[in-house]
């Protein structure tokens, strides 16, 4: 377990499936993730999943994935919250509780995230963390919306630079 001041990450477990999945389906997450991909257990590995528990209740889920390649190494960083808990200030916080495990606990020495470049609740939320933008990569991913592929900014993060770590 991972603490905040107003929430915890715990690992993933299956009796989470259906609450993330619902949380999925609100239109202001789905706008941005597309809905689908907690209907089976266990989860796509390559990610690690914590649910984002708030007041006791799953209130959304935060993931990472390590690039183990020592020269290359680095870590990932997604997430989403349910949407009654946006505008509080709890997803930069999530994002911070897990970026300092993945610094103080697994010693990265640099983490990424890479919002849609259209997303900017998410990207004012990651550089209220100390994210940084790097660059825009074009035609990255499909937007959930229009079923075109989108652009997407790579926004990375070193060790010393995590706000409050
Ligand atoms: C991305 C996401 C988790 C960010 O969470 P959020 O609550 O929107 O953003 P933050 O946690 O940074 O909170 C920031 C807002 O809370 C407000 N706030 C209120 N109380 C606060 C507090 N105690 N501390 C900090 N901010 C506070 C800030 O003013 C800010 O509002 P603004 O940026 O609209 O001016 C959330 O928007 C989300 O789940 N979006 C849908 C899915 C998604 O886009 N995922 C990311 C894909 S890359």
């Amino acid at each position: 377990m991972l603490q905040g001041d107003r929430l915890q990450l715990r690992p993933l477990a299956r009796g989470d499936l259906e609450r993330l999945d619902l949380i999925n389906r609100e239109p202001a997450v789905a706008r941005w993730w597309r809905p689908g991909e907690f209907e089976r257990w266990p989860l796509d590995d390559d990610e690690e999943g914590f649910a984002i528990v708030v007041d006791g209740e799953v209130a959304g889920l935060i993931q990472c994935e390590e690039e183990t390649e020592p020269d290359f190494r680095h870590a990932g960083i997604d997430l989403f919250l349910t949407s009654r808990l946006h505008g509080r200030g709890l997803g930069a916080e999530a994002i911070t509780v897990l970026a300092r495990h993945l610094i103080n606990d697994r010693g990265h020495h640099r983490l990424v995230i890479d919002p849609a470049a259209a997303n900017a609740t998410a990207i004012r939320s990651y550089e209220r963390v100390g994210f940084r933008p790097v660059g825009v990569m074009r035609r990255y991913q499909i937007d959930p919306a229009s079923g075109d592929w989108g652009d997407n900014l790579l926004m990375d993060l070193l060790a010393e630079e995590l706000e409050g770590g």
